[in-house]
């Protein structure tokens, strides 16, 4: 097995491919992180750990705990016991006191993955992995903590969770619970974030790190638009290929915080978990308390190797049915908004039919009396003005012209003016004496409560059994605020937003139990829930609601940072760009649009006759390569944020193809070719570019670099085919 325990040095090893994370027991009680990097083939790691230093430990100085504890690395810091760096559990007895310390007190190594209960985790069989559970326990309170670890052998990735056990007399409070802490011994180094806000959500972010704290977080009941639940810190020399960099990734979905802390010593602390700001839970005795999982990749090769790692990790580990080939769709939405009937949709879906589109997706406004974004939210019962014969009809003549219906839904809404709202108005999160915030003239349902998680699963199962329908885009249009559960005990209104995310984890994977043919699309305002959580869902996320070409560079650039583009949804929309009345030419929407899951979101019926007999074509290119972008290796090589050029590489695993993408964002006068260095190739091989009927040397191409011709004017596109001869 690749973890291994060495009892004489007290070291415990776990190992991936290429990285090795070893733990220590200060004074055989408390786990503590001696090294995680490179991989390396000894375990005589006991001086590492640094205790023939001052101060040492309380067994060998006993008059002196606090300035041991304050520095030493903890692999699960606990408040209030002299570590007055960012802590990861707070547990409050029933006498109001934070007051907890566990001791080591046992260990098991076992093959296979072990998944955290009733969350979303990486998973794994026993040829791929094998776990490590650190049992700790304090003596005074008998409350028991685990820390849970998995390593990939074929992968380079640790994955972590924890679990807090009442195992004491009387009921506590975990304040804060997090997942994972990772100690870096470094002083200079950067780190890298993922945010944005609406419409420019997942850009990179790369700032140096100071002293204190650095960080991201959401306390919005969804991991958001703003923040992204993803921290590297990188070397002070990383790049895409070179340098180290360390990554922590959430596999959750709501409210989380992530920081870097560089203490006084210059030691960086990296934590990750459920924001405690909106969190707390009651823990009466013998129950459990599980935190979501971390996923830490350490990469000696850049940025790079991160990305592939994740991808990997998240094609054969997370995503449901990664694999399937995806339909290419029209999505209604930036077409027709709420103005449509069943007419106005068929006549699109002629054409669109005519044109090679597969799947018409009817987006917002088709039920209740929803016109504009208020009212109707609960009511899904077809609106009887648009589609007087209903859904099922509607699929019947769309599947006349060879065409799939998909279908957008809200279902974790509820609209003041729903006939839902006014038979259970008390079914919205509210706190008592106050009508809740709208936002979107919404309120969000309290999935915390049973009777309400059986609903939006009938709610949804309902439409799904009514029609032929194959797809189903789930949406979610707001943040949570005035948490507040109607049924919940004061002492657990903290656990409203947790408990909320786990029953929205049980309706997704229910219902794609209960219909294993459908496509499911998570959508939280495009992309305001992107996240491991979801995509254990869903196997696709709408990227954002920003579908201007120039725009979803940043964007794509930021979301296949760690995830692959199979998980990407992205569409061809109208020009003017309806968010940023940008033009940009209608070939490099369809190529850009590539870097995920193809699609239309526009009325072709409007589209001038030259732009119509292009589709054709690009489904027929978006086809071909649908195997090659869903499964190959991911290559950054130029990026919008810094330069006048984006572009990627995506390499078939055996390198015998490759499809390289690049925009020049804007045209440069008087400029001469320039050539991009590609990566990833096989260097002794050569490959023809059939489109150009030219052959390079594999070698030639990934250090001098491929000719770039870039058409006339701004946002001009290559896409070109490498095939090894
Ligand atoms: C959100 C989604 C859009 C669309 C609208 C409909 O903004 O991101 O794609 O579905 O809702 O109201």
């Amino acid at each position: 097995m690749n973890i291994q325990f060495d009892e004489k040095q007290g070291i415990f090893k776990l190992d991936t491919p290429n990285t090795s994370y070893c733990i220590g027991l200060a004074e055989g009680r408390w786990p503590g992180q001696v090294y995680y990097g490179p991989r390396i083939d000894t375990t005589e790691l006991a001086w590492a750990m640094g205790l023939d230093q001052r101060p040492n430990t309380p067994g060998t100085l006993p008059g002196e705990a606090v300035s041991f504890f304050d520095r030493y690395p903890w692999e699960y810091p606990v408040c209030n016991m002299g570590d007055f760096r960012s802590c990861c559990l707070a547990v409050r007895t029933e006498a109001g006191e934070v007051d907890f310390l566990p001791e080591f007190a046992g260990y098991s190594i076992v093959p296979g993955k072990i998944l955290p209960e009733g969350l979303p985790g990486t998973g794994g069989g026993q040829e791929d992995c094998a776990s490590l559970i650190l049992r700790q326990r304090d003596p005074q309170t008998g409350m028991e903590l685990e820390l849970i670890y998995t390593a990939y052998g074929h992968l380079d990735v640790i994955t972590r969770s924890a679990r807090i056990r009442n195992g004491g007399n009387s009921p506590v409070r975990l304040d804060k619970a997090l997942s994972a802490s990772l100690t870096i011994p470094w002083k200079d180094s950067r780190l890298l974030r993922i945010n944005g806000s609406w419409a420019r959500e997942q850009c990179i972010d790369i700032q140096p790190i100071g002293r204190g704290f650095q960080g991201t977080g959401s306390a919005r009941g969804i991991s958001s638009h703003q923040d992204h639940p993803f921290l590297a810190v990188l070397s002070p020399d990383a790049t895409q290929d070179h340098g180290r960099v360390y990554a922590m990734h959430f596999v959750y979905s709501g409210s989380f915080l992530a920081q870097v802390e560089r203490d006084q010593f210059d030691q960086l602390r990296m934590v990750m978990g459920i924001h405690p700001e909106t969190f707390c839970w009651k823990l009466t005795p013998g129950e459990t308390f599980q935190t979501p999982e971390v996923v830490m990749v350490c990469s000696d090769r850049g940025l790079g190797h991160m990305t592939r790692t994740l991808h990997d990790l998240y094609r054969t580990h997370l995503i449901p049915n990664h694999n399937r080939k995806r339909p290419v769709l029209l999505n209604s939405w930036e077409a027709v908004y709420f103005d449509f009937n069943e007419e106005v949709l068929l006549n699109i879906a002629r054409s669109a039919a005519a044109l090679g589109i597969e799947l018409f997706v009817m987006d917002d406004g088709w039920f209740g009396k929803r016109d504009c974004p208020s009212g109707s939210l609960g009511d899904w019962i077809p609106d009887p003005k648009k589609l007087p014969r209903g859904l099922d009809h509607l699929s019947r003549e769309l599947e006349k012209l060879g065409m799939e219906l998909g279908i957008w839904m809200e279902p974790e809404m509820v609209s003041p003016d729903s006939d839902l709202y006014r038979a259970h108005p008390d079914w919205a999160i509210q706190t008592r004496n106050r009508l809740p915030m709208r936002c979107r003239d919404q309120y969000v349902l309290d999935l915390s409560r049973p009777e309400v998680e059986a609903y939006v699963y009938q709610a949804v199962e309902t439409v799904l059994r009514s029609a032929r329908i194959t797809y189903l885009k789930w949406d979610m249009n707001r943040p949570l605020t005035n948490l507040g559960s109607a049924v919940l005990e004061p002492d657990r209104q903290g656990e409203l937003t947790h408990r909320y995310v786990m029953a929205l984890y049980r309706i997704q994977k229910r219902l794609t139990r209960a219909f294993p043919d459908l496509l499911l699309e998570n959508c939280c305002s495009g992309g305001g829930r992107f996240d491991p959580g979801m995509l254990s869902c869903s196997p696709q996320i709408w990227g954002s609601d920003d579908s201007d070409a120039y725009e979803r560079l940043k964007i794509q650039e930021g979301l296949s940072l760690v995830y692959p583009l199979s998980a990407i949804g992205a569409h061809v929309a109208d020009c003017p760009n309806h968010v940023v009345g940008r033009t940009t030419p209608f070939e490099t929407r369809a190529i850009v649009a590539m870097a995920g899951t193809f699609g239309y979101e526009l009325d072709v019926t409007k589209l001038s006759r030259e732009e119509q007999e292009q589709i054709p074509g690009q489904i027929a290119r978006y086809q071909k390569y649908q195997d090659l972008i869903r499964q190959g290796d991911y290559y950054r090589l130029a990026s919008a944020r810094t330069g006048n050029l984006d572009a990627y590489l995506v390499v078939k695993k055996d390198r015998s193809q490759a499809l390289l993408t690049a925009v020049r964002p804007m045209n440069v006068p008087n400029s001469r070719r320039t050539y991009l260095p590609l990566a990833g190739l096989d260097p002794s091989a050569v490959y023809r570019d059939a489109a150009k009927g030219v052959s390079y040397s594999g070698q030639v191409l990934m250090h001098l670099g491929y000719p770039l011709d870039f058409g006339w004017g701004d946002h001009q596109a290559i896409l070109a085919e490498l095939v090894r001869e």
